[in-house]
């Protein structure tokens, strides 16, 4: 009995065990699904990789806001690291273990040491030690270019290693040897996860170093998501429940918004391809309703939604109408609208909605209202940001120069949900949905690669059933017509017979049929085909400088080195490239290369896929309207030629500039700036306001924003 009590409790203790250890160690498992609403899946494919959700951390990072991090696994040693999802950029970015080497204050003692600050670790996401890990693959330092625009720059460090989403025991896919960028000294707080899927060019020679494909790429390729696709809200905290954020790849979350007829289409420019056109902005507070924050004149604004910022980059103009509006304070050092007690307490009292009404750029189409509460701009930056010496107030608003550096960032994804298909183009703004305990509706994006859109007209998803349902119909299709030709035949005869008679009647009807307002002549198309599409792609041009100069060190044997970061347009437009590129093979059951699915791609945006001619010429001769991504499964629309793929890798866009060395940004960690003016003071051009004093050094280039 004992024996057999011992037995069992070693079995017990050994089942625990192995279950703990199975639990630690469990890997993702890949599902599929075949249910994919809105969609018909090729034939071959009998189902598709599901949508993953990433789950959000429980907790809210940032020193320019507090924001919801998703966790990732990053290097052999499987380091957690917490990053805010961007829409702008392409690559894995996390900080690096040296990031929090330094000099720092031990607030214990009171002193200043040299050493690690575990203060730092928390505060930044957690940090990666590159050394640690055993399938790390360094490239080195280049620019890390995604937040230039916001003069936000600095270098990253950077290798291949793998990445997986999620923590250890809740594991999502992982990706080996994928672009990392690890951020030492750089304007950026936390690592981000780019969503966007164009490649990372690390050198002006594509031949000997080809693009990397991007981490959505992969995951994609791998099998791991039904397409190249996301949905994306950041959360808040300031409902009366915590709404954490909500990112899937894949397809996105219903339950998460409410529901619009309004679809933008990505304007041509790889760099700002989810913009939107603001057609309003007001506000309403307690005592004033319909303030109007767009000033004549500032008619064609066009925003980029960029979760890289988390504040709202508006024109001065707009800027200023908001200073008007709410008493704001414009902060000459730190250029941020800082708020102190009093105008909290008053802000407050007005309490102030701001509501954006977006639409697709350069056009009059239907509009989309997001409404932002005043709780959504209550947000608190922290030292370093910006200079920052102690946690202030802040109202997120930032004077944009010029349209390069509109935008909305985090601050408006608090309220606004975005779901984006990368391979069709498209994308959709929503206002949140703050209803409590709604279950969450995850829904695929499908990948051209694995389903058409399904036409309302024809019910395509049926007739895979066989060849029964095929005689079947077939049968059908015999029956009504000799049933119609008898009609016609038995019409014609009656006609023939009533001719007399139905030429006075005719006369009368006439008559009735113009009485009645209903029943007016129409055309012969359907009304809804007749409609003006809700989207109109309409070139964003370029902004007008091709070349930017980005100077970085201004050490002796620096100076004067100006390395060219980008040449814009000196590509030929991608459809010429893509031309001599043979058509890929059949990608069902395969993975597709890069190249392949910027084809894949490009054949989706420009129409040119052989074999989807055939069915374009007929049933798409004009292009349907189309109202959000649920509808693009009602109508088989192909968009336009723009000549341009979003995918265009471009000249050295990540930098491909190999900094001097870790040497040149041998700094404290981030207590340099303190004194110091920002990296964008330096960048922007020289204003007699901003103008930089000769005695800057380099010390001073660094400072922190995320
Ligand atoms: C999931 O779907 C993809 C695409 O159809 C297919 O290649 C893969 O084999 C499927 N995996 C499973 C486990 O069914
Ligand atoms: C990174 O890990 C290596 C090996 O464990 C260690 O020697 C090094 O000190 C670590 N780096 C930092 C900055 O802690
Ligand atoms: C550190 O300074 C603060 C205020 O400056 C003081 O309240 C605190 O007692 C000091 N701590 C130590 C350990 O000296
Ligand atoms: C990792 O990826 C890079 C870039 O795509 C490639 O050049 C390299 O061969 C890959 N390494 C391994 C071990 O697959
Ligand atoms: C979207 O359009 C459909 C059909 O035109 C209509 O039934 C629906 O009410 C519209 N939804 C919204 C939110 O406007
Ligand atoms: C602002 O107030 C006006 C008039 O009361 C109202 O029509 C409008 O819907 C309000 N806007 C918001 C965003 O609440
Ligand atoms: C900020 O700069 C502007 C423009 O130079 C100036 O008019 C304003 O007085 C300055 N404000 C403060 C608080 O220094
Ligand atoms: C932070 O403190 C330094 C030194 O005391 C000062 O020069 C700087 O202006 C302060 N920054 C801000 C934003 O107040
Ligand atoms: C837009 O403003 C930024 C920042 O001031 C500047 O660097 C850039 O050159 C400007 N671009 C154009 C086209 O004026």
């Amino acid at each position: 009995m004992l024996l057999y009590r011992g037995g069992r409790c070693a079995y017990t203790t050994t089942l625990l065990l192995w279950t703990s250890l199975s639990l630690c160690s469990a890997t993702y498992v890949q599902k599929n699904t075949t249910t994919t609403p809105g969609y018909t899946l090729l034939p071959g494919v009998s189902s598709v990789p599901a949508p993953i959700i990433v789950a959000p951390d429980q907790g809210f990072l940032g020193i320019d806001g507090a924001w919801n991090t998703f966790s990732l696994r990053v290097g052999s040693q499987q380091s957690i690291a917490n990053v805010f999802p961007s829409t702008a950029s392409q690559q894995i970015w996390v900080v690096n273990r040296d990031a929090c080497v330094g000099q720092y204050e031990d607030t214990s003692i009171n002193k200043t040491v040299i050493g690690f600050d575990q203060k730092c670790k928390g505060s930044r996401g957690y940090l990666f030690n590159t050394t640690e890990s055993s399938t790390w693959d360094e490239q080195g330092f280049y620019g890390l270019w995604v937040g230039g625009t916001y003069g936000l720059s600095g270098n990253g460090y950077y290798g291949y290693d793998a990445v997986g989403l999620g923590i250890p025991g809740e594991e999502g896919p992982t990706v080996d040897n994928t672009t990392i960028g690890t951020l030492k000294n750089s304007n950026f707080w936390l690592g981000q996860l780019g969503l966007h899927p164009k490649p990372t060019n690390f050198s002006a020679d594509l031949l000997s170093t080809p693009p990397v494909p991007s981490y959505m790429t992969r995951l994609f390729e791998q099998g791991n998501i039904p397409s190249l696709s996301f949905g994306y809200t950041a959360g808040v905290q300031y409902h009366d429940t915590l709404f954490l954020g909500s990112l899937t790849l894949g397809g996105y979350d219903s339950s998460r918004y409410i529901s619009n007829n309004v679809s933008f289409v990505f304007s041509p420019d790889n760099e700002r391809d989810l913009v939107v056109g603001l057609a309003g902005l007001t506000a309403n507070t307690t005592t004033r309703s319909d303030i109007n924050l767009l000033p004549a004149g500032t008619d064609d604004v066009t925003l980029l939604i960029d979760t890289t910022v988390a504040e709202l980059w508006l024109p001065l103009a707009i800027c200023e109408a908001f200073e008007k509006a709410f008493g704001l304070t414009y902060d000459n050092t730190t250029k941020l609208y800082l708020v102190d007690d009093l105008l909290h307490q008053t802000l407050l009292a007005q309490d102030p909605s701001v509501t954006f009404s977006l639409r697709q750029a350069h056009t009059t189409d239907q509009t989309v209202q997001i409404t932002l509460p005043y709780a959504a701009f209550d947000l608190e930056a922290q030292h370093p940001y910006r200079g920052l010496n102690e946690t202030t107030r802040y109202f997120p608003l930032r004077r944009g120069d010029n349209k390069t550096q509109w935008a909305l960032g985090k601050t408006f994804l608090q309220e606004a949900y975005i779901k984006v298909d990368w391979e069709r183009s498209r994308f959709n703004v929503y206002q949140c949905d703050w209803t409590y305990g709604k279950p969450t509706n995850v829904v695929s994006i499908v990948s051209p690669i694995y389903a058409e859109v399904a036409t309302a007209i024809t019910k395509t998803g049926e007739s895979h059933t066989g060849v029964i349902v095929g005689i079947a119909v077939g049968c059908v299709f015999i029956v009504i017509f000799i049933a119609t030709a008898i009609a016609a035949y038995l019409w014609r005869r009656r006609c023939n017979a009533i001719a007399a008679k139905y030429a006075a009647d005719a006369a009368e009807a006439e008559a009735a049929r113009k009485a009645s307002p209903t029943d007016r002549d129409e055309p012969l198309s359907s009304p809804v085909s007749e409609k003006v599409p809700n989207v109109f792609p309409k070139a964003e041009l370029p902004g007008q400088s091709n070349v930017h100069w980005h100077e970085m060190g201004t050490d002796d044997k620096e100076k004067g080195s100006i390395e060219v970061m980008e040449v814009d347009n000196t590509e030929r437009p991608v459809y010429e490239m893509l031309g001599d590129i043979p058509a890929p093979q059949e990608a069902a059951g395969r993975q597709l290369s890069e190249k392949e699915t910027m084809l894949v791609r490009e054949k989706n945006i420009n129409g040119v896929d052989t074999n989807a001619r055939t069915q374009a010429t007929s049933t798409i001769a004009r292009p349907a309207p189309v109202a959000s991504l649920d509808d693009i499964a009602m109508v088989n629309t192909r968009l336009p030629s723009n000549g341009v793929s979003p995918v265009t890798p471009r000249a050295p866009r990540n930098g491909a500039h190999l900094e001097a060395g870790d040497t040149l940004f041998q700094l404290p960690p981030y207590r340099a700036q303190r004194d110091g003016r920002s990296v964008d003071d330096l960048l922007s051009p020289i204003s007699p306001l901003d103008a930089p004093s000769s005695t800057d050094s380099s010390r001073r280039r660094f400072s922190y924003e995320s």
